[in-house]
């Protein structure tokens, strides 16, 4: 074979190779899949590395993230939150593409509360290193009684929030209207438990029983699927990668009224109708779902 063709044939195996690769599809475990990037002592595996515990005391509370970076698609988790008085926690959940100046990033953020008030769950989007888009719900159950999924779903169409199958946040792709979508830099996965008393419960009123320590928080069942780096960037234009697909393009009618459902029953704050902080509404409020 003549060596210019046998450096074509090798370049096609090596791209079609990437394609295959970089589409994550093996079961994400704790172990191989991510690293403890905050107070090894206070991450536990437990029954068997099938969970994880996190502890938050008063030397520290811990963090860990994917060994990967990913360029859309979907991540999940399962989480057990910190029951009874957890006023002053935060446990959080996100996606950061660790960028500093650009950083696009994606939050989920469970504020404690005390024993019988409910959690509050805030969420953020932030794009090409502007944030400030603050969500907030309450939740219509105990998260720290059972598991629940929280996960994000990310494609070019729009970014979703879910806790379980609700979608409780949509970030839609306004490009079309000028407005800033995250598209090109790949996010890793991350979340950390940590004392936040000065703003998280009532604004900062109520501080942390540091008596009840430590506090747990319990994962499992991490899924991610989406463009692995390197090579997330060929694998993100495929449009053929599920997280695409016409079901996910945008909220389906069940979907859509569920999330209606959330944000009239369970919504209490929205940066868009803050008029003290946003005086002039900000665009992406305007531009619709
Ligand atoms: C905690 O409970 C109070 C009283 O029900 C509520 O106003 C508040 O939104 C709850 N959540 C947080 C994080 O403060």
């Amino acid at each position: 074979m003549a060596t210019a063709t046998r450096s074509l044939l090798k370049l096609m195996l090596v791209h079609i190779f990437s394609l295959v690769v970089s589409v994550w599809a093996r079961p994400v475990t704790f172990l191989q899949d991510f690293r403890i990037t905050w107070a090894d002592s206070h991450i536990r595996q437990i029954e068997g590395g099938r969970s994880i515990q996190l502890i938050l005391d008063q030397n520290s509370g811990c963090g860990f993230a994917s060994k990967n970076q990913y360029l859309f698609g979907r991540v999940s988790m399962k989480i057990k939150l910190i029951p009874g008085d957890s006023a002053g926690t935060v446990t959080a959940f996100y996606m950061n593409s660790d960028t500093d100046t650009v950083r696009d990033e994606l939050d989920f953020e469970f504020l404690g509360n005390r024993t019988g008030q409910p959690y509050t769950v805030q969420t953020n989007v932030y794009v090409h290193g502007k944030g400030d888009r603050e969500q907030r719900i309450n939740l219509w159950f105990d998260p720290a009684a059972e598991y629940h999924t929280y996960s994000i779903l990310w494609n070019h169409y729009h970014v979703v929030f879910y806790v379980d199958d609700v979608p409780i946040r949509v970030y839609k792709n306004n490009e079309a209207k000028g407005l800033p979508f995250p598209k090109f830099q790949p996010m890793g996965v991350y979340s950390t438990l940590w004392e936040a008393d000065d703003w998280a419960t009532r604004g900062g009123l109520e501080k942390i029983d540091w008596t009840k320590a430590p506090f747990y928080a319990y994962y499992k069942d991490f899924d991610i699927e989406g463009c692995a780096a390197p090579g997330a960037a060929s694998c993100a234009s495929n449009p053929n990668n599920w997280w695409e697909g016409a079901g996910y393009q945008k909220l389906d009618e069940l979907q859509a009224r569920k999330y209606r459902w959330v944000r009239m029953n369970h919504m209490i704050y929205d940066y868009c109708v803050d008029k003290s902080r946003y005086p002039v509404t900000p665009p992406e409020c305007l531009a619709g779902i």
